[in-house]
């Protein structure tokens, strides 16, 4: 695995790829690798002859009283990782390398409406942040593939939009989410927890698949379904930011032209917050007359 720290080297590196007609997947993150980024990289490996992985902590990203400085940085370990999986490219730039001229002039990239809503009220800017360096990266990389994780859910949504916006000519593909036996999504804020709140944090997944069955049994007062999860989440301790019932398309309200719900939940649990989402598609109720006359 040969690991690349400027624009101009690893741009190089994949010119002579491109040239030999090899296809290139990209898997951007923030580090702090677990088996949730590993999946994405073995997706990626199935699909094209080269993988690229950044681990860039964007700073955009972040609020100004986000984790920034305490976000875990184990770049060795994730080096490990990856080698394991095989990956042949490693991305690690440095702030500078890619805000050279500093965030205060930098120019942005943001994806009006399906940024604005769920994670990205209570992070205004968040989405931003995301969109500007991944479509940097994007540029830097010029991968014929990017694979995203599915527990991120907005996130796929946005850059899905994005990329259809921006005419990037690049497949985004979404990976579902990896979890802990006991239903917990993996990710990097996990580490967080004290012993006590890992107990406790399966509870999200647990009452998102609930609202998720009583939906699929034909349950559909959506607010009193959203007030009954946030109650329970209050309940198991959680401080719930949101839990809504979503349009899995747009990310707006479900209508009558919803195929498919998303579920998706942001909630405290001391100090970490933990995002977790399930879908269900709506069977339309033609379908059910169908399948009774069958
Ligand atoms: O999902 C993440 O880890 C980050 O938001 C991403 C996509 C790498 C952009 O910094």
């Amino acid at each position: 695995m040969r690991t690349y720290t400027t624009n101009a080297q690893l741009q190089r590196a994949l010119r002579d790829k491109r040239v030999q007609g090899q296809s290139i997947a990209f898997v951007p993150t923030m580090g702090n690798l677990h088996e949730g980024h590993l999946d994405l990289v073995r997706k990626a490996r199935e699909l094209c002859d080269v993988v690229v992985v950044s681990i860039f902590v964007n700073p955009m990203q972040f609020g100004q009283n986000e984790d920034l400085d305490a976000y875990p940085r184990t770049l060795m370990a994730d080096k490990e990782k990856l080698f394991a999986e095989g990956v042949q490219v490693l991305f690690a730039p440095t702030a500078e390398e890619i805000y050279p001229e500093g965030l205060g002039v930098q120019t942005a990239v943001s994806v009006p409406v399906l940024s604005d809503t769920l994670c990205g009220a209570s992070r205004p800017g968040h989405f931003t942040g995301v969109a500007t360096v991944v479509t940097k990266l994007f540029n830097i990389v010029q991968p014929d593939v990017a694979v995203f994780g599915e527990k991120d859910f907005q996130q796929l949504s946005i850059i899905r939009k994005m990329v259809r916006d921006l005419c990037l000519p690049i497949k985004i593909v979404g990976v579902p989410t990896a979890r802990a036996e006991d239903g917990l999504a993996l990710s990097s804020r996990n580490g967080y927890l004290t012993e006590e709140q890992r107990k406790r944090a399966p509870e999200l997944n647990r009452i998102l698949m609930e609202v998720r069955d009583a939906i699929a049994c034909g349950f559909d007062n959506y607010a009193e379904l959203e007030a009954h999860a946030r109650l329970k989440l209050i309940q198991a301790g959680f401080e719930p930011d949101y839990f809504e019932i979503r349009d899995a398309r747009t990310l707006g309200e479900v209508t009558t032209d919803t195929e498919e719900v998303a579920i998706l939940a942001a909630a405290k649990l001391g100090k970490p917050r933990l995002i977790d989402n399930v879908r269900l598609a709506l069977n339309p109720v033609e379908d059910w007359g169908m399948l009774a006359t069958r």
